[in-house]
């Protein structure tokens, strides 16, 4: 189906669809085959050269994923994407594709938890050097930027403290320095349908599909989009030889399953959180919030020009501090404690204990991650009775 001047909604549904010609059937079938077979040698021979199409072996590309993978390309306005067998296993094949011993990469200094890992205790190792630094701060991204660099990696808005970095502005500086650096862009708390880097500038979209891309809390999964040329490479290499990180045909199927409704689920994830950050900010057990549709934000009006909607993620900090902030999240009935985000259910968290225990406490002042910040996922319940759930459990401070 030719569905390029499509809305987001209709091309969640049919991009990259292929009709099954043996059976008819609607939806896509799952192949969970982990090999192909070959009518000859030398027809896998022709294979294995590129010289003819086909599948080889499911860590090499599979036709459920295919098609998952033509989907997501579509929904991030992205030439290819490779789909991987989680968020971190899409960053790091990307990320082992990018450097090699003696490259530099600039990241911002405020990531998911095991992103930050792996800059900082990861591929060092490796002869790699990274410069943590704020990539809201544009002097500090010119000022860091060297002949050897080969990406600027960023989260925007980035998980815990939901600060955004401007992507267009960002892009444009490190292009204009050298445009073969790749400005990597971690894409999961937007989500496609309301904010498309590559459209703004950025070389490569990292995802955890585990999140809102799925979002039914039942997957791990992960994606790299961009140019195909820059795919090929992390699908031959990145994934294929360094990471292994392939997804299953199953989980590809429940993706492709959760995807249909992804545009009618934000719309509600962000209208919970909208909400739930409105009623926060006017509680006075609460000291601050983080939300970029909030006025307050300091990066609102970056979000209101780079993003569709504010998205359903928001962080806060509650007077008292970490003990407080964890009397609080103890003392919720539906809001359920749980790392993760994106997913029916809203789930509340401890990042400096939880997702961000990789970071020092030296590193989480660094970082702008306070001892007591609180980050909640806000989920497609009815909106009322996360905010009594919330406000029970906030009048008892
Ligand atoms: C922003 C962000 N990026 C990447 C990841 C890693 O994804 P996964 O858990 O699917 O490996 C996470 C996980 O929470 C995340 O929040």
């Amino acid at each position: 189906m030719k569905n390029d001047a499509c809305g987001f909604g209709t091309k969640a549904i049919h991009a990259g669809n292929v009709k099954d010609l043996q059976y008819g059937a609607l939806t896509t079938p799952i192949y969970q085959s982990s090999t192909f077979v070959f009518d000859s040698c030398e027809q896998g021979g022709r294979r294995f050269a590129g010289a003819e199409n086909g599948y080889i072996y499911t860590r090499l590309g599979n036709p459920t994923t295919s098609v998952l993978e033509s989907k997501v390309a579509a929904l991030e306005g992205g030439e290819a994407a490779l789909a991987t067998a989680s968020g971190m296993g899409a960053i790091s094949s990307c990320l082992w594709t990018i450097a090699s011993a003696g490259k530099h990469i600039i990241a911002d200094g405020t990531l998911y938890g095991c992103t930050f890992a792996l800059l900082n205790h990861g591929i060092q190792r490796y002869g790699v050097d990274v410069d943590f630094i704020d990539t809201s701060d544009l002097d500090a991204v010119k000022s860091h930027l060297r002949p050897n660099t080969v990406a600027v990696y960023l989260e925007t808005p980035a998980n815990p403290n939901l600060k955004i970095t401007d992507i267009a502005e960002v892009s444009k500086l490190v292009h204009d320095y050298n445009s073969e650096i790749k400005v990597v862009c971690d894409n999961t708390f937007a989500s496609p349908a309301l904010q498309n880097p590559l459209f703004l500038g950025a070389d490569v979209v990292v995802h955890s599909a585990t999140k809102y891309l799925n979002g039914h809390g039942d997957v791990v999964a992960g994606f790299v989009v961009g140019k195909a040329d820059f795919i090929g490479q992390v699908r031959m290499f990145g994934l294929k030889d360094m990471t292994g990180a392939v997804l299953d045909p199953l989980a590809a199927f429940l993706l492709l399953r959760g995807l249909k409704t992804l545009e009618l689920r934000m719309a509600r994830h962000c209208e919970n959180a909208s909400k739930i950050a409105a009623f926060l900010s006017e509680h006075p057990a609460v000291e601050k919030v983080n939300y970029p549709g909030l006025k307050t934000h300091k990066g609102h009006e970056i979000a209101a020009r780079q993003m569709k909607d504010f998205g359903g993620m928001l962080s806060f900090e509650v007077r008292g501090g970490k003990e407080a902030g964890m009397k609080l999240v103890n003392a919720l009935q539906l809001i359920t404690v749980a790392v993760s985000l994106g997913d029916a259910e809203s789930l509340i968290e401890h990042p400096a204990s939880m997702t961000h225990a990789t970071y020092s406490a030296e590193e989480l002042a660094a970082s702008g991650i306070a001892p007591g910040l609180i980050r909640l996922s806000a989920g497609l319940e009815n909106t009322e009775d996360l905010i009594a759930d919330l406000k029970k459990a906030l009048d008892q401070l």
